[in-house]
């Protein structure tokens, strides 16, 4: 099997290729005068299988998912894996007249199969016209906020949508885990109720699908801090991390930032590679 990265995901493509034993297809990334996107894959692709890794956190990103696939049109078969998909967030109609804008990408996506990674509302999958799964990064996550030894640290989830994902890093060690209530005012404010959690003298990792504006998880730093944490650490599958989100958090008292590598960040300490090399060898655990 072929593993072609796109300009998102270029780390992920090679250290999943690593994974199953193989080098990544290079790829040109480049504009036309007029700004349209370019794209070359430097192989034949024919009568073979491939697997495409593109996160789309960028309308551009998508476009050039679309042109991967298109130019891998004579492959035998093409899995997709986009490990951050944008738009998903946009999962229904939340007010009349608006697109459900994750199933107008999810249409559009000609392939086999596709992979995601923690997306953010499962029922995102029922869009795409092949099958698709979701990976859980939860048991990575866990394992490697494992290996910082803290000591009895408590894991927090800053709203309901992440409980599951809370609940699912934690149960590999047997971390204690809850969640706060936030209600979102606009795109980068929100307000988390206070809640009396026990976490005098703890240490704490909060745990978010993603970090976009950073407003959910800084609003949570400091109401943990001044519940009496040590201290908070954050901990994200998807470190999307717009503007100026690190600065807010590190403001608001943040000790440090961890994420996957989804999206490719100075944050993305944790690769998702075997995950994903471990769904395309079909030995996954694929929830
Ligand atoms: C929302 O439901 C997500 O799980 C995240 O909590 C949210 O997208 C984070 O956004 P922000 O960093 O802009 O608060």
């Amino acid at each position: 099997m072929k593993i072609i990265g796109g300009p998102a995901s270029q780390l992920l493509a090679s250290r999943t290729a690593r994974a199953l034993g193989t080098e990544p297809v290079l790829s040109e990334f480049n504009r036309f005068p007029d700004g349209e996107l370019y794209l070359r894959i430097a192989d034949e692709i024919e009568n073979e299988k491939v697997t495409l890794i593109q996160s789309t956190p960028t309308d551009s990103d998508f476009v050039a998912l679309l042109q991967l696939i298109d130019a891998c049109e004579e492959a035998a078969e093409i899995n997709v894996v986009i490990p951050y998909m944008g738009y998903a967030r946009q999962d229904k109609k939340f007010k009349p007249g608006e697109p459900i804008s994750a199933r107008a990408i999810a249409r559009c996506i000609n392939a086999d199969r596709v992979f995601t990674i923690n997306i953010h509302e499962r029922s995102v999958l029922e869009h795409f016209p092949c099958p698709a799964r979701n990976l859980d990064a939860a048991n990575l996550m866990g394992t490697y906020i494992a290996s910082f030894g803290l000591e009895n640290p408590m894991l927090v989830a800053p709203d309901e949508g992440a409980r599951v994902l809370v609940k699912n890093v934690a149960s590999g060690y047997g971390f204690d885990h809850d969640h706060l209530q936030k209600t979102r005012l606009s795109g980068d404010t929100v307000v988390i109720k206070t809640k009396n959690l026990d976490v005098t003298g703890r240490h704490v990792v909060l745990v978010d699908d993603m970090i976009a504006t950073g407003g959910t998880m800084a609003e949570s730093i400091r109401m943990l801090k001044a519940q009496g944490a040590i201290d908070v650490h954050l901990a994200c599958v998807h470190p999307v991390l717009t503007r100026n989100a690190a600065l807010r958090l590190f403001n608001a008292g943040v000790k440090d930032i961890i994420a996957t590598d989804t999206l490719e960040k100075a944050q993305s300490k944790l690769s998702v590679a075997p995950l994903v090399a471990e769904a395309l060898s079909g030995n996954s655990t694929l929830s």
